[in-house]
């Protein structure tokens, strides 16, 4: 797995109980997957020799981001099996080029249109009304790359990044949504039930599965949307489509890799979202009862304790609190990111766990 992050971490963990060898290219020995795996190799995913002698030895090469560039994808599948392919993994990489993509399969999606001017800006804004969301074509994550524009001139103040946007309708949804599904390379696909995400400062905070509410009319509608999509995009491996539920479904973007939204699985489902992945990636290694699930599940996002800075947590800092309130539950698991890796992830304020729940009091 290119990637040593939390969820690299996590996918270690399955292939350990599928018996699979796992190796992880890592940015460095202090990432978090970097800290338990038995596989390590370190180097740079955008250098294309670390690349490629990463994948030396290794029977598929699969990813826990979205970031290897498109030219070294391509040399590495004439060495190896890459799940999912360059030609999948571009429409998560460029998210122009994925809405142009779903636009062509008829897919509902918020109105987009490629900008570099506030005059192209406005004009859109014009046809789509204030505020406008400018996004980051790539590279961006966890909100990064997401600006709500209420004005032209909040508009220009992002256009004199040296980032390359396009714009996108502001959807005022009633709720986010996200659905799961592992497709292999000869077509067997399966999916979770649809979830529901509450997402902070674009960080996706807590997860309900499945997604209190949700008529199974349009649970199936969503489901019967990945794998389509899956089957479309040829995807192996995980697809998770992030939606926007306004009364429709709209599309707000594609992930071929571990979600977010799918730690849940690890205990509320029979077989977890990274077991799944390897699963499909490897193969003739897909079992039957792939999305079968516990009747409901919570998780919530944790940050890491200010400690990992040498400092005592603060008592009144919520964050802490949870963490502390997660130590305290037998049921909770650290998804970690593991001691010394959470300095400056910590400060950063990216997710440093996250919090499994049986559902609690969660009703249809
Ligand atoms: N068109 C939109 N209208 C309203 N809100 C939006 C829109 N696009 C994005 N958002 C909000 O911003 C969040 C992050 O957007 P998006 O998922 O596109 O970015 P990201 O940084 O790539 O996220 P991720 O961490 O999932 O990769 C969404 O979950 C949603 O809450
Ligand atoms: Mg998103």
């Amino acid at each position: 797995m290119v990637g040593a992050g939390q969820l690299a971490r996590m996918t270690c963990q399955a292939a350990i109980g599928l018996g699979v060898g796992f190796r992880v290219l890592a940015g460095s020995a202090a990432d978090s997957a970097a800290q338990v795996c038995a596989d390590v190799q370190v180097g740079d995913y955008t250098s294309r020799d670390d690349v490629l002698a990463f994948a030396a030895g290794c029977d598929v090469v699969t990813f826990d981001h979205e970031h290897v560039p498109g030219p070294h994808l391509a040399a590495l599948e004439k060495v190896v099996a890459v799940r999912p392919g360059a030609d999948a993994l571009r429409y998560t990489q460029d998210k122009l080029a994925m809405r142009e993509r779903l636009a062509g399969l008829g897919v509902s999606c918020p109105r987009y249109a490629p900008v570099s001017s506030l005059a192209e800006v406005t004009a859109f804004a014009a046809e789509s009304g204030w505020p406008v969301v400018l996004k980051a074509i790539s590279g961006g994550y966890d909100g990064r790359g997401v600006w709500v524009c209420e004005t032209p001139d909040e508009a220009a103040e992002v256009l004199a990044h040296p980032v390359a946007v396009f714009a996108e309708q502001h959807i005022e949804f009633d709720r986010e949504l996200a659905v799961l599904a592992a497709r292999s390379p000869h077509g067997q696909a399966a999916v979770y039930p649809v979830v529901q995400t509450v997402q902070r400062d674009g960080i996706c905070h807590e997860v309900l599965a499945p997604a209190p509410g949700l008529e199974p009319r349009r649970a199936r509608e969503a489901q019967r949307l990945v794998l389509a999509l899956a089957a479309e995009l040829d995807v192996t491996g995980l697809l998770a489509v992030e939606l926007f539920d306004t009364g429709r479904l709209l599309v707000n973007e594609l992930a071929m890799r571990p979600h977010n939204s799918g730690h849940w699985t690890i205990e509320g489902a029979v077989t977890s979202q990274f077991e799944q992945h390897l699963r499909a990636v490897l193969d003739g290694r897909t079992a039957g009862r792939y999305g079968e699930c516990f009747r409901w599940a919570r998780s919530r996002r944790v940050l890491p304790l200010p400690a990992c800075d040498g400092g005592r947590p603060g008592r009144e800092d919520p964050p802490v609190r949870e963490a502390g309130a997660a130590g305290a539950q037998d049921r909770a698991r650290d998804r970690g990111r593991g001691p010394g890796a959470g300095g400056p992830a910590a400060r950063a304020g990216r997710a440093g766990g996250a919090l499994p729940g049986d559902g609690g009091g969660l009703r249809p």
